[in-house]
């Protein structure tokens, strides 16, 4: 029986949509209705009320966590197009029944004719609108091949079954809620010269409004393919002529042979411990599990859950943590296929304590002047579900187009968006991404090399058992966001929905400067923090909302009698479900 506890943030749209859902055959009425749902049998928590449905009603049908996770990858690519994707790239970890954990790279790559210095200007600066705006900004999409390989190796329903769900919802349609109106009328202005994304975007040139009807027949045409024929019906076929016709229109640099030649990766998970419990979590190129495996080594030694959350010791604690691991970020992080990246050094205890010998109780360390960060003011957007079965297989994705609606540019006739994650790549040494993140050789562009990512699903076990599934979108603030997600549960003793929504800081190393949700720094500790000699902190206004750097850790925690307490994030709209 499904205990579904509604906690708050209580959607209004919700009831309409579940009654679509229930029309469509994927839901039935006693399903979760809120932000943090139940269950013993499965649940998944995301960005996507509608897709969180669908995820549990595929493992109600028998499917495994892996079924789920590709069908709410698939519905999310409906329901949630501004992150949700299959023309951009992920990550997916992937604990298995017997306790193996295998980590999935479907990153996007840049293509064979990508170069350099190919974003630099005539005077050698670096054009932001081109990496960002342009055919140019997409890399070879990963999406796909990534959820069909998934599924082959681990899943145990028909490609078909899990792709209806999201075939359905694309071709009838659904309720646009007022998170999903408000953010398409937002980028629209943005999409003036793309005709195919206009027709998407707006109600035939006029505002979407909540309520109204979202039809995506391109897009289920494409999903129909791809549900035919594989990755055919994505890398080859009628998709793949649409999309290579758009690039060579706009001077994109995506070929067929690109396409067929898209490869997945299954890499070595990158693996830490802390306090008796393993964290498992994605390495290059991504730069997050490192990095997170590297702050919780250096915050090891000391207890944070007597200091308590928000006081003046954790916070400089975490944010003299954070100060160092940035720093090798930009130094040591890129594609290992291309770069060596020394991960062993990175994620070692030892290192670790050499890398935290100079903090001092008393006083904050100066972050090095290694060229000006800044912060994005650009609509963010990338998401993260967790999704967890009843016999102990366990699923952390986190998908991306890098900015929200990626380059903005929908493929005429295909119908889906394409990403802008080549800005990921360090287009010019010294010279901050989107994100103020510096980087310089390791990541520096090349063909056919993935762009370093601060994506970071993760999965913390004990004894070879799963007990928390995380991560989060964010760019930089990412890691960070899951950093904290592993102390609240560990060392703070919240519960999971206590740790979603409790406010979060954020330090990067450059730009030096601590922001923070209010309430994640106490007043007193930020005096006292000040008196220590941090600067620049920042407390931001309100909580989560398109601007907003600091993302939904939409999270799943597993207790040892099986339950499972699912939480999405009550910064945005999106949902939990269980059963
Ligand atoms: O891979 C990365 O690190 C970035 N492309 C992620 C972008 C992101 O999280 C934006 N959103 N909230």
């Amino acid at each position: 029986m499904n205990q579904s506890v509604l906690r708050r943030g209580r959607n209004l749209v919700l009831p309409i949509l579940v009654g679509l859902l229930i029309s469509l055959g994927l839901a039935t009425p006693i399903l979760a209705d809120g932000k943090t749902a139940s269950g013993n049998q499965g649940a998944v928590s995301s960005r996507s009320a509608i897709s969180s449905e669908v995820g549990v009603d595929i493992m109600r049908q028998g499917g495994n966590a892996v079924d789920a996770a590709v069908a709410v990858g698939f519905a999310k690519a409906v329901t949630y197009p501004s992150a949700g994707n299959i023309g951009g790239g992920g990550f997916m970890v992937i604990h298995l029944e017997d306790g193996t954990v295998l980590t999935q790279d479907h990153r996007e790559k840049a293509p064979a004719a990508a170069h350099r210095d190919m974003f630099l200007d005539e005077d050698g600066e670096v054009d932001r609108t081109r990496a960002l705006f342009s055919a140019q900004a997409s890399g070879v999409p990963g999406s796909v091949a990534g959820m069909l390989d998934a599924l082959e190796r681990h899943g145990k329903l028909s490609r078909e079954t899990v792709m209806a769900p999201a075939i359905r919802l694309a071709e009838e349609g659904f309720p646009l809620n007022e998170d999903l109106a408000s953010g398409f009328n937002r980028v629209a202005e943005s999409m003036q010269d793309y005709p195919a994304s206009l027709a998407l975007f707006t109600n035939d040139g006029q505002p979407w409004q909540a309520g109204d009807l979202w039809v995506q027949t391109d897009l289920a045409n494409t999903l129909k393919r791809i549900s035919a024929d594989g990755r055919d019906g994505f890398y080859g076929g009628e998709t793949a002529d649409l999309l290579v016709a758009e690039m060579e229109r706009l001077g994109g640099l995506i070929t067929h042979q690109d396409l067929q030649e898209y490869e997945v990766a299954w890499r070595e998970p990158a693996r830490g411990s802390y306090r008796g419990y393993q964290i498992w979590s994605m390495p290059p190129p991504s730069s997050g599990g490192a990095l997170i495996v590297q702050m919780l080594n250096m915050l090891e030694p000391y207890d944070l859950g007597a200091f308590g959350p928000g006081r003046a010791e954790t916070v400089h604690l975490m944010v003299e943590a954070q100060r160092r691991a940035y720093a090798d970020r930009a130094e040591h992080l890129g594609d290992p296929d291309f770069y060596d990246v020394p991960m062993e050094m990175l994620m070692d205890k030892d290192y670790a304590s050499y890398r935290f010998r100079d903090f001092n109780p008393q006083k904050a360390s100066r972050s090095e002047d290694v060229g000006a960060g800044m912060w994005p003011e650009e609509t963010l957007e990338t998401t993260h579900y967790s999704v967890v079965d009843g016999n102990g297989m366990a699923v952390s994705v986190t998908t991306t187009l890098n900015l929200g609606y990626g380059n903005r540019i929908v493929v005429p006739g295909a119908g889906f968006l394409l990403n802008n994650e080549m800005d990921d790549f360090s287009a010019k040494p010294g010279e901050p991404n989107v994100y103020g993140l510096l980087g310089g050789e390791a990541n520096k562009i090349e063909p056919g090399k993935r762009m370093l990512s601060s994506m970071s699903p993760t999965i913390v076990t004990r004894d070879g058992s799963p007990v928390l599934v995380t991560g989060s979108p964010g760019g930089s603030t990412i890691i960070n966001t899951v950093f904290q997600m592993i102390i609240n549960v560990l060392d703070h003793d919240m519960t999971v929905a206590e740790a979603v929504a409790h406010p979060r800081l954020h330090h990067q190393w450059q730009p030096n400067v601590i922001r923070y949700e209010a309430g994640a720094i106490t007043d007193p500790a930020r005096s006292k923090l000040e008196e220590m000699g941090h600067v620049g902190l920042m407390e931001s206004e309100g909580l989560g909302g398109d601007s907003f750097t600091i993302g939904d850790a939409n999270s799943i925690r597993i207790f040892p009698d099986g339950r499972l307490e699912a939480a999405s994030d009550p910064r945005n709209a999106g949902g939990a479900a269980a059963f």
